[in-house]
């Protein structure tokens, strides 16, 4: 059967990725952030995974603003680069696992999560950045991807308390995938950031640390958080947050955690960063 073996959290912006492209790691600005993340890819390169199921968000690149799905799950054999404006990124497709998409897209909407079914799926910057923080610059990904992507760019995204029973259903689901297979479970985004408006630059520490501690020990006082206080405490974008605790559900109630990270700023965002084993 496959089986949750760990769950990984981590920041998604865009400039960590440009930095990556252009071989720019080791400037003073970026070999902070990209220091915290170095432990990580080596317990991953030890501890690959077969499958990443990836909650990400798309920032209207496959989607544009015309049609936006609560949730969605990809179902294709694999996913292309988008292009944000400024061509794609330089890193290879992502390879999909479609049948275990399958099963999952079956299994969570027969559980009354109605997910829309992807078969064709560009992934952005949302999805792109967190597989190079992990993976560094491989000729091809590691591991196979299934993309469920969450609507956080429009009022009204889901709540956080939907997120995480969604996450739950996601880990009863991969449980009863026949297949033998290691997956971890991503949740990406985050942490406080609002990059528009009179408070663009807005990041909040005390919340941010708060909230890495509670997704580890009490993940449940979390959902309680709703959009006006995401807006207030995280800033305009921090809503993103919503998805951690979609890979924290799957996760199931304890977690070891092996690693985290918290740096300030990249770009105009707080960066956290999480590895949990799963209990
Ligand atoms: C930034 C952060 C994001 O989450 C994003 O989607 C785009 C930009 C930033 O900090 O620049
Ligand atoms: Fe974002």
């Amino acid at each position: 059967m496959a089986r949750i073996t760990a769950g990984v959290t981590t920041s998604h912006v865009p400039a960590i990725g440009a930095a990556i492209d252009r071989g720019e790691t080791a400037s003073d600005y970026w070999a902070p952030l990209f220091a915290g993340y170095e432990w990580s890819r080596k317990w991953m390169a030890a501890n690959l995974p077969d499958v990443v199921v990836l909650v990400y968000n798309d920032h209207a690149s496959n989607f544009s603003l015309e049609v936006i799905p609560t949730f969605a799950i990809g179902c294709a054999e694999s996913y292309r680069i988008a292009d944000e404006g400024f061509g794609p990124r330089p890193v290879p497709e992502v390879p999909g696992h479609a049948d275990l998409s399958c099963h999952l897209a079956e299994q969570l909407i027969l559980e009354e999560f109605d997910l829309t079914v992807v078969n064709r799926l560009d992934v952005d910057h949302g999805l792109t950045v967190p597989m190079s923080l992990l993976f560094g610059q491989p000729e091809a990904w590691p591991v196979r991807v299934v993309p469920i992507a969450v609507n956080v760019v429009q009022y009204p995204q889901p709540s956080g308390r939907r997120c995480y029973e969604l996450g739950k259903a996601i880990g009863r689901a991969v449980a009863s995938f026949p297949e033998d297979l290691n997956v971890q479970v991503w949740g990406t985004g985050g942490m406080s950031h609002q990059l528009q408006g009179p408070r663009a630059g807005f990041i909040n520490p005390a919340f941010d640390n708060a909230f890495l501690d509670r997704i580890v020990d009490d993940p449940e006082a979390l959902t309680h958080i709703g959009h006006l206080e995401y807006l207030r405490e995280a800033g305009s974008e921090g809503i993103e947050l919503i998805m951690w605790l979609i890979m924290r559900g799957a996760l199931g109630e304890r977690v070891n955690p092996l690693h985290r990270f918290y740096h300030v700023p990249a770009s105009n965002t707080a960066v956290g960063h999480l590895v949990l084993e799963a209990g």
